[in-house]
């Protein structure tokens, strides 16, 4: 396996609630190494995009308490100075969330958004200079009439070609790393194709490394080389793309894949939904917090929260039935 370009020790995001205190990530830990895509899967309200946000500060300062190390290029992302990260965000590590209106600023053109960071970060350029960059950009994420769109503003944008240009924002100064938070879910099949392709190009011609949070398991299948997953704040399972599709080992992985459709079963066949729902996670967990929908479920998942622990294959699970030392 080649470098790790970050690496998450014990991180743990915790918003303070009226309800009480929302663990939102509980002790995650896992490394994205260069030039890999690692997918992101699991339920909603799991703790996917908390987790994401959280690896350069982007949730808001106030009632949010986070714990762990984020160790990027020699620095622990989480003492980092307010300063400090603004220099790594956008730069070192770009961002593309679901939503691309939250991203732009409707009050600047296109093109004024892509050169001001990155005049910010090659001063000796000149604007035509940062301007021809940022027309060279919106050609490669596939906006048509880019010279012109340039100096239009994200509103007259419809929303795939938005998303596209969030994308080539976040690449405008070449970022080691990617993080993606359901960059397609709103996008039609088409343009989804169109952007997954890009980024996928981009992570073979750049050696970028990208973090991909998607509900899809078709995207994951289809992008992803390592998946994670998670679960009510935790990482259940982590394993390469095809064992996690071929051989899932955790239950909850199981039963999400499940509950995919499939084109090649009769049209009858039944999906098999997942019954009940996640903890509540202002709740105290008592062992695996999938044991109450588990079918495999033993007397110790009830009581003990199992470790991930590491299988054949580059795999880990969180599941006592995995583990040798629980007296099944
Ligand atoms: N700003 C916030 N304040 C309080 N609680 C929050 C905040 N943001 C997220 N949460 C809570 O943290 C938990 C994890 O939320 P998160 O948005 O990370 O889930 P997710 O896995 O990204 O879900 P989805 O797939 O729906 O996007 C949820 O219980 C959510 O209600
Ligand atoms: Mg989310």
């Amino acid at each position: 396996m080649s470098n790790a370009v970050l690496k998450v020790k014990n991180l743990q995001v915790r918003f303070r609630g009226r309800s009480g205190d929302v663990n939102a990530v509980s002790g995650v830990d896992f490394e994205l190494y260069e030039g890999e895509i690692l997918g992101i899967v699991g339920e909603s309200g799991c703790g996917k995009s908390a987790m994401a946000k959280s690896l350069v500060q982007l949730l808001p300062s106030y009632g949010v308490h986070l714990d762990g190390e984020v160790l990027f290029d020699g620095k622990d992302l989480l003492k980092c100075s307010e300063k400090q990260l603004r220099a790594i965000r956008g730069n070192e590590i770009g961002f593309v969330f679901q939503d691309p209106m939250t991203s732009l600023n409707p009050t600047m053109t296109i093109g004024d958004q892509i050169i001001e960071g990155f005049l910010k970060q090659n001063p000796r350029t000149s604007r035509k200079e940062a301007l021809a960059h940022a027309i060279e950009l919106l050609n490669i994420v596939g906006i048509s009439r880019a010279s012109e769109r340039v100096f239009e503003y994200p509103h007259t944008l419809s929303g795939g070609m938005r998303q596209k240009i969030t994308i080539a924002l976040a690449l405008s100064c070449s970022p080691k790393i990617l993080i993606a938070d359901e960059p397609t879910t709103a996008l039609d099949p088409t343009v989804q194709a169109q952007i997954l392709s890009f980024m996928s190009s981009l992570q073979k011609s750049k050696k970028t490394s990208i973090l991909l949070i998607t509900h899809d398991l078709s995207v994951v299948a289809g992008f992803c080389d390592r998946v994670i997953v998670m679960y009510a704040g935790k990482i259940v399972e982590v394993a390469p793309v095809n064992e996690l599709f071929y051989n899932p080992k955790h239950p909850y992985t199981q039963r999400l894949l499940k509950t995919i459709p499939r084109i090649d079963l009769p049209k009858d066949h039944p999906l098999f939904p997942i019954d009940g729902n996640p903890p509540l996670l202002n709740s105290v967990i008592q062992g695996c917090a999938f044991q109450p929908r588990c079918l495999t479920a033993l007397p110790i998942c009830r009581e003990k929260l199992p470790p991930l622990h590491p299988l054949e294959s580059g795999c880990q699970s969180r599941c006592w039935l995995h583990h040798k030392e629980a007296n099944l």
